[in-house]
């Protein structure tokens, strides 16, 4: 499994009833992509985080990510300059974007494989991550510390005191350009929450490998058109 296995099985099973229930009704008509991007704004809006234009009418890919495409997510040790390289070959991010949407980690959690190699100064937090991970039933660890269930800007307020819990997270502080950001974005709420929507909304018309009308719309998020064999491991990709 890569290190960064991208959106947990149980949130695409949601994703696919979802599909199912609306294909029951109104026939195979909206894709799993569309489905994905609205879910997607409608949990961060959940959590308070602000909308974002979403498009409409998308395709999908011929089938679901395959473990290499998932591999090409960011992963938890990853540099900043791995981390925004990554961005930029996919779409016309900038090193604020990456910033912004590394405040995602406000909200959800990650296993103990994800922060096992934390490094860094802060030694009590450090020390309680890494007893958590050699407990015989280690417990998710919240992203956010001071306020998991919310989408806020603490999750900056965390890394300035060397509390985020992954190493590509404190990667932002230990970095001449970023740790500018993170403390802007720790400093005021209201440009972080402006910054993520923008940047979100960059990530949801990013566009595919093929072009935009060759795609089609899946009967099964997990599955190619046609095909009724297994249900595939990985994840369901983006728009073609
Ligand atoms: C900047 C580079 C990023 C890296 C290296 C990264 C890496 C990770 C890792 C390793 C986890 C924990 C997975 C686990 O242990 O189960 C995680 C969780 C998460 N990430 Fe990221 N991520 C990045 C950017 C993003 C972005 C851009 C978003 C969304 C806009 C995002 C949203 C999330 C969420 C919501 C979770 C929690 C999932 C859950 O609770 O199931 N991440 N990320």
């Amino acid at each position: 499994m890569p290190q960064n296995a991208g959106l947990q099985q149980i949130a695409l099973q949601l994703i696919e009833s979802i599909r199912d229930t609306v294909h029951r009704a109104c026939g195979p008509t909206v894709s799993c992509t569309d489905i994905t991007n609205l879910a997607t704004r409608l949990a961060l809006m959940h959590f308070g985080g602000r909308g974002y234009q979403v498009p409409l009418g998308r395709f999908d890919s011929r089938g679901p990510a395959t473990e290499e495409q998932v591999g090409i997510l960011p992963g938890p040790d990853d540099s900043v300059e791995s981390i925004a390289q990554t961005f930029y070959q996919r779409g016309n991010f900038d090193l604020l974007d990456v910033v912004a949407l590394s405040g995602a980690h406000t909200i959800g959690r990650a296993s103990c494989d994800s922060f096992k190699n934390r490094k860094g100064e802060n030694a009590e937090f450090v020390g309680k991550l890494r007893r958590n991970c050699s407990s015989p039933l280690p417990m998710p660890q919240d992203l956010d510390i001071q306020t998991p269930h919310t989408f806020d800007n603490k999750y900056y307020e965390n890394l300035l005191e060397h509390k985020g819990v992954l190493n590509s997270d404190m990667a932002l502080v230990h970095h001449s350009d970023t740790i500018k950001m993170v403390r802007e974005f720790a400093r005021n709420e209201d440009w972080f929450l402006t910054k993520f929507s923008e940047a979100m909304q960059k990530m949801a018309h990013l566009e595919g490998e093929g072009h935009p009308t060759l795609g089609e719309i899946r009967h099964n998020c997990f599955k190619i058109n046609g095909n009724n064999g297994d249900t595939a491991a990985q994840g369901f990709a983006v728009s073609a």
